[in-house]
């Protein structure tokens, strides 16, 4: 089962008015499909760009309008959204929304409830997404305004540069509702079983430089090693996220390194791992490298080249012994890809490198492995138990390896 922090909470999203207003819609699908019930706010210039049945159409839920502070429910409606809420986020939020919350008026519903939100240290996380124009959000008030909010404990989530409604190019679009998610993702997961445990994930394929323009590598894609970090992260870890090159985002709340090169990962994985609890070691390290660079680009006309190759470190190995020396990290957790004797070559591996776990895959099928969305593994431990999982999404296969760290971690601290 995937911990999805999102799934039973309750979140309720303040629409302001600005024209990206049409894209808080998206947002309250995408936090609807997530698993959160969405109640919407919306601010009466809101109304003017969007109407509040689109938000009830999308969320199943009600979308107020300031017109319900006058309703029958009227004297306890904005009491009774803040103190269901287990998040209230304000996207878009304009500048006199953001000056409003500051300041603490609250002449319309959006702001009263925010107002109820409360700033203790057990209230309702408040996420605000700026958009406007960039001289406004320059501007020294709405700076100050936002600084006040920082203070008190809001969470602010961009503005992003780009094309603006006034034409210009610059920074004030509010950010794209997927990463907004991940925002409100991140803000929940807090509470999980990992809580305060330092994770290092590695991911995606290494790149080995032949010359400035080619280089060796493998097919990894980095989804199973984003996966893993997106479950630990859902879990409560605070994860490293070690990558080699790839398109894929890294889910928000990562301490994200970007790498290319083995020798790039290792010594990033070795400092990430001095004080970490656990290392996932999902990366697909190039094992040989171009035993020479060349500076400039090989070219056809100087004939055929002989390319020497030269033995990449063996990470885990390094980890393994680098352990001997901080005592961290207490898990090793690694992955064997293999296109033959699957289990034999994996347990090889789980006993070389000193592994609590090991992930087994077969990347000749095509529906594991590199690049796919799917993956079949066998994990096996290292006090010999072995367990095969069905064909799963990488995201089910990440949530069932961090499902297995838990007790692994627990044990090790003596919890
Ligand atoms: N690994 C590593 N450093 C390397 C190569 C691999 O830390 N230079 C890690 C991988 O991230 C993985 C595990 O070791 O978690 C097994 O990787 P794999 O490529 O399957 O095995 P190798 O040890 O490289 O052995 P071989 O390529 O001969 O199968």
């Amino acid at each position: 089962m995937i911990h999805n922090p999102l799934s039973q909470t309750k979140i309720l999203l303040g629409v302001t008015g600005s024209i990206a207003a049409y894209k808080a819609a998206d947002l309250a699908s995408k936090l609807t499909q997530s698993g959160a019930q969405v109640k919407v706010i919306l601010s009466d210039a809101a109304t003017k760009f969007i109407s509040p049945l689109t938000f009830q159409s999308v969320t199943g839920q009600p979308a107020y309008v300031d017109a319900d502070l006058w309703g029958a429910q009227a004297h306890v409606l904005h009491i009774g959204l803040a103190h269901e809420a287990d998040l209230l986020l304000i996207a878009p939020a304009t500048a006199h929304t953001i000056a409003k919350l500051a300041q603490g008026s609250a002449d319309d519903l959006l702001s009263l409830t925010a107002l109820a939100l409360g700033t203790d240290e057990d209230s309702a996380p408040l996420l605000i997404a700026p958009a406007m124009d960039a001289g406004m959000f320059g501007h020294a008030a709405t700076q100050e305004n936002l600084r006040v909010l920082v203070e008190r404990g809001a969470v602010i989530i961009g503005p992003e540069q780009g094309h603006l409604a006034s034409g210009l190019v610059a920074k004030g679009r509010m950010t794209e509702p997927l990463e907004i998610l991940g925002h409100v993702r991140y803000q929940l997961s807090g509470r999980g079983p990992l809580r305060s445990r330092k994770i290092v994930v590695t991911a995606g394929a290494t790149q080995e430089p032949l010359d400035p323009v080619r280089y060796l590598s493998n097919r990894a894609s980095g989804k199973q090693g984003f996966a893993l970090a997106q479950a630990a992260l859902d879990a409560g870890a605070d994860v490293t996220l070690i990558s080699g090159p790839t398109h894929l985002l890294a889910p928000v709340g990562t301490n994200y390194i970007q790498v290319r090169s083995a020798e790039e990962m290792s010594a990033a994985t070795l400092q990430a791992c001095q004080t970490a609890h656990a290392l996932l070691m999902a990366a697909a390290v190039a094992d040989f490298r171009p035993a020479q660079h060349s500076n400039q680009k090989i070219k056809k006309s100087a004939g055929l080249p002989t390319i020497e190759l030269a033995r990449n470190p063996d990470i885990l190995a390094a980890v393994k012994d680098q352990r001997a020396k901080f005592g961290h990290p207490k898990v090793l957790v690694g992955f064997a890809a293999e296109t033959k004797d699957l289990l034999a070559n994996a347990r090889g591996k789980l006993k070389a490198k000193g592994l609590d776990l090991i992930a087994a895959n077969d990347v000749s099928a095509a529906d594991a492995g590199f690049a796919v969305d799917t993956n079949r593994i066998t994990l096996l431990h290292a006090d010999g138990q072995q367990e095969e999982l069905p064909l799963m999404s990488k995201a089910e296969v990440a949530a069932e390896i961090i499902k297995r760290i838990i007790p692994l971690l627990d044990k090790e601290s003596g919890s």
